[in-house]
């Protein structure tokens, strides 16, 4: 295995050490225009390039102070990269003067992977290389993947495993080279009538699977954050485990299988209602196991779903929802550092 050139590793670390400041985690704004569509169709808004913008303009704009007092950086889907604010400066450089990292989602969504019960690979290795480097260009310094996975009987395969970890691994290490942190993100989805057991076990499986991956591809660990889920029951399984049983679980499957050179592991919100990613994430900070890594949120619906419902598209409740966005995000810094007052 060859050293990483010492001014790269140095680069990657600086990112890392930024967008891991104490109190404050990532907002995931990357959705697709093809996700966006059903959220907007539940508040009755169309789905177009113009609403998109002002959607992510008023998200972004939210009160500077607190806005980089709860978020380090924020993920935005291609599109967004160059799309401009109202008063016509592109939203990478609206962000930069606001001290936010800006990072960017890479990956073209999912595929099915033939030959198994309908699981998912993820494309969009194809020009990578060349996509990363531009996007660092144009003023990127982390790129996000996700793969996702879902839990039945006899899934995920080692198959879906074994594809995802070495697409995972491929990315990041793409990423890296053009100086660009990857956030590597394996979706374990929570559809599904499972136990918690279970998940765990899932976990832990496809997390190791996924390590020694990231290793074969000389991924340096130092220079990467990992973007799980947290390990909860399926969605239609009757029990609902407390926070402090997913937060035991969650820390388990990751001591087993997360090496303590990863710097940062920052929670997805799927599958969890908006409360729920709070006070779990604050009872996984709040926990005095052995945490060798910055526990912390990148959150995408957890942070938004209340803005947008309040937001419908009308400059008149602008304010309101930019209000309800920032309410969010304090609760989950608070959660960060395991001191929300619950
Ligand atoms: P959620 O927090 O909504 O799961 O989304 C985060 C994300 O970036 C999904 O890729």
């Amino acid at each position: 295995c060859t050293e990483l050139d010492p001014a790269l590793s140095l680069e990657l670390e600086k990112i890392i050490e930024t967008i891991s400041a104490p109190k404050k985690g990532l907002l995931a704004c990357d959705e697709s225009p093809a996700s966006l569509e059903q959220r907007f169709q539940e508040i009755g808004i169309d789905n177009t390039e113009s609403t998109r913008r002002a959607y992510r303009e008023m998200l972004l704009s939210a009160d500077k102070s607190q806005f980089s007092q709860y978020i380090s950086g924020v993920i935005l889907h291609h599109e967004t990269i160059h799309q401009r604010t109202s008063e016509d400066v592109e939203f990478v450089e609206f962000l930069r003067r606001r001290n936010i990292i800006v990072g960017v989602k890479v990956d073209r969504g999912l595929v099915r992977l033939f030959g198994t019960e309908d699981e998912k690979t993820t494309q969009g290795l194809d020009n990578l290389q060349e996509n990363c480097v531009r996007y660092k260009k144009e003023g990127c310094h982390f790129a996000k993947w996700r793969c996702v996975f879902s839990i039945s009987e006899r899934c995920p395969s080692h198959l879906a495993m074994i594809t995802n970890a070495n697409v995972l691994a491929r990315f990041a290490s793409i990423c890296q080279s053009a100086r660009m942190v990857p956030i590597v993100e394996p979706e374990i989805l929570s559809n599904g009538k499972y136990g918690i057991d279970r998940a765990l076990q899932v976990h832990e499986e496809m997390l190791s699977i996924l390590f020694r991956a990231l290793n074969e591809y000389h991924v340096y660990l130092e220079g990467m954050v990992l973007k799980p889920a947290m390990v909860l029951s399926g969605i239609k399984n009757a029990i609902k485990c407390t926070p402090q049983i997913v937060a035991e679980y969650t820390l388990r499957a990751l001591r087993r299988t997360v090496p303590a050179a990863v710097p940062a592991i920052f929670f997805l919100s799927g599958g969890q209602t908006d409360e729920e990613a709070v006070l779990n994430l604050n009872a996984i900070n709040a926990c005095d196991n052995k945490k060798p890594w910055r526990l912390s949120f990148c959150y995408g619906r957890a942070l938004q779903n209340m803005a947008m419902k309040i937001w419908k598209n009308n400059s008149e409740n602008v304010d309101k929802a930019q209000a309800m966005f920032l309410k969010r995000a304090q609760l989950c810094s608070e959660a960060s550092l395991g001191e929300l007052q619950v």
